[in-house]
């Protein structure tokens, strides 16, 4: 293939999808946010939820690197067997989350694993895994300091932690995790969360006592 004279850095492209969420007996409907990150050659997918064909579509004729997933509750995971198949991509969870895992996919298990640390290559830009636990036991956020963004899945939104109140959920876990692997982070740092709206590191920090105090 001929080289283009300017070809696109990478970027960050967001997908809105929708589905349901099922745990502990109750479902709720939910919009999930599916990230590429990527240029216009190859593509990393965080979270496959809910629509393959919806996030192929998005893809394009791109190649996927992988398809990453931050946590295992089923919103996050449901499209990502599909997607690995018509892409090839293997999928990518950390081990602390195989059990969740199994009750949306008992037959199919991750292609690889995910561990804190670990860096993710694509596009000429780099993403290092942070185990985040918490909100799962292996929650994870990815951060990407060329493009000032970590992905954070239901770890950190616009206001405060993700939920706690479920099944494998632990509040001073996920209070441990945002305090010493996110808000370490430059507070111009722009976090993309797995449901509604981004906001930054920098607006998030100073109110890490209040939901201490309010529990949530
Ligand atoms: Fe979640």
């Amino acid at each position: 293939m001929a080289a283009t004279g300017s070809a696109a850095g990478p970027r960050v492209e967001r997908l809105v999808t929708s589905g349901t969420f099922s745990l502990d007996g109750g479902t709720w409907d939910v919009d999930n946010n599916v990230w590429l990150v990527g240029d216009d050659r190859e593509v990393l997918v965080i979270d496959a939820a809910h629509d393959a064909d919806a996030i192929a579509a998005a893809v394009g004729d791109r190649r996927v690197v992988a398809v990453v997933c931050t946590h295992a509750h089923d919103d996050h995971i449901d499209a990502a067997p599909a997607l690995a198949d018509r892409t090839g991509a293997p999928i990518l969870l950390h081990p602390a989350d195989t059990e969740l895992w199994k009750r949306t996919h008992p037959d199919r298990a991750p292609d690889g694993e995910l561990a804190d640390g670990q860096r993710l290559s694509v596009a000429g830009t780099e993403l290092t895994v942070l185990h985040t636990p918490g909100h799962c036991h292996g929650a994870v956020s990815l951060y990407a300091p060329d493009l000032g963004t970590v992905f954070t899945g239901d770890t950190l939104f616009q206001g405060g932690p993700g939920a706690t109140g479920r099944t494998f959920s632990d509040f001073p876990t996920i209070v441990e995790s945002i305090r010493t692997k996110l808000l370490t982070l430059p507070g111009e740092t722009v976090a993309r969360t797995g449901h509604g709206d981004a906001t930054t590191i920098g607006a998030e920090a100073p109110h890490l006592d209040e939901w201490i105090a309010r529990g949530h």
